[in-house]
Formats: C-alpha cells, structure tokens, sequence
C-alpha cells in the first residue's frame, strides 16, 4: 500500500491476515493520521460509560489497538487495565502508553486463555465493526468475565444489523443481565464528510 491506511480500508478486509496486515501498516500513524486528525472519540465513549454503568479494574481491553481506551480508563482513574489484540504492531504502541498491566496478542474468534481472567469487566472500542470481527466472537469473551462483570461493547451500528447482532445478544438470553443499548457518533466534526455522522450502538449488560 503506497499510502496510510484509512477507515475505507478497514471496513473493507475479509480475513484476520488481512487485518495483520493492514495494522501493521496502520500502527505507526494511527493515533495521529486517523485517531486526532478523524475526531476518533469512540474509544472515550465507551470509557465513560463502562464508568457510568459501575465498571472498575481488573478490567479487560478487547481489540486494544494502540490503547485509546486504556488511555481513556486511566484517565478516568479506572485500573488495572490487560488489552488483547490481533495486531502485534498495534499493541507495542499501546504498551509504549503505559496504561496496560498486559497486553496479549489473540483473535478472539478463536477460543481465549487469559492469565488475567475473570475480569470485573470488558470494554471494546472499534473492533465489532465492518471488515473485522461479528457477533460469533462475544460466546468467546464471556467466559473471560467474573460473576456480575460490566461490558461495554461498541458495534458500528451497519454491522450490528447486517451482522445479526440483535439475535446474538438475545440468544444470551439468562446469562446475561441489565442489557441497554445507546448510539452515539464514532467520529467528532473533524471527521471527513463520508464517515463524520457514523454511529456505534454501546451494547451495555451484566454476567449472570
Ligand atoms: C479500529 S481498531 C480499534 C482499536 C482501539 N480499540 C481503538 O478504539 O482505537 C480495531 C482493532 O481490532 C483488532 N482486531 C481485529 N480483528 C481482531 C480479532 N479477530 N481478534 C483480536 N483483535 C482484532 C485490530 O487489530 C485493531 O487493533
């Protein structure tokens, strides 16, 4: 790829090699070319509201990236902070910040082992949308969660009905609790035209 990868790119890759790759390429500039320069506030948002739903550490990054939402935790004095991600390059950045007590290279389509786990709570910004990981994913997270553990999961609101989120979070059924779902804006209006009003659903519940 002869230019910095953006957002166009990543809704559009279609296997986890194609997500290394273009991660691997994204790292470097992804706080600055995409993160700052998009008005990218995702990653804040679903911050404040693993707080307002009563989240405190040890609490669980999923798709860390670069660790925007560690960043955002620790801010909000919430910690210990472990990230999991596909991106190697993406999480050397992260553990550059640090904001993480571990960070963990995994796919979580696959089945996780965690040393941290259970967690008191799961955050995920940015990692349940287009190109990249469906609703199949969430049976692998629950088991990484103690006993009246919080979620925050954002899902980009396209994926979430294309993908057949809706029928997966119902299929939890019992096993979750306390299910509430908000939209807000992915980007501020710093963002280019084409994506400046896309919306993430904050997917917030309870473990039973
Ligand atoms: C848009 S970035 C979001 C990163 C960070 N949460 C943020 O909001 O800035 C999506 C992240 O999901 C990760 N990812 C994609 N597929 C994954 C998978 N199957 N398992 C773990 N991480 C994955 C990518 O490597 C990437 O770091």
């Amino acid at each position: 790829m002869g230019r910095l990868p953006d957002v166009d790119d990543a809704y559009n890759l279609s296997s986890p090699d194609a997500v290394k790759d273009l991660y691997r390429a994204w790292a470097q500039s992804y706080d600055t070319g995409f993160g700052e320069a998009q008005g990218y506030q995702l990653p804040f948002e679903v911050a404040k509201a693993y707080v307002a739903a009563g989240g405190a550490g040890p609490v669980l990054d999923v798709g860390a990236g670069t660790g925007l939402v560690g960043g955002a935790l620790q801010h909000l004095n919430v910690g210990p902070v472990d990230g999991i991600d596909l991106s190697e390059e993406m999480l050397a950045i992260a553990a550059a910040k640090g904001c993480y007590r571990d960070l963990d290279a995994r796919d979580i389509t696959q089945t996780i082992d965690l040393p941290g786990a259970p967690y008191q709570g799961i955050v995920s910004a940015g990692t349940f949308t287009l190109g990249h990981v469906g609703p199949d994913a969430l049976q692998n997270l629950i088991p990484l969660a103690e006993r009246g553990a919080v979620f925050v999961i954002s899902v980009n609101v396209a994926h979430f009905d294309s993908a057949g989120f809706a029928a997966a979070f119902s299929g939890f059924g019992g096993a979750i609790s306390d299910l509430q779902m908000r939209d807000v804006r992915i980007y501020d209006d710093r963002a280019d035209a084409a994506h400046r009003n896309d919306m993430a659903r904050l997917v917030t519940f309870r473990c039973v």
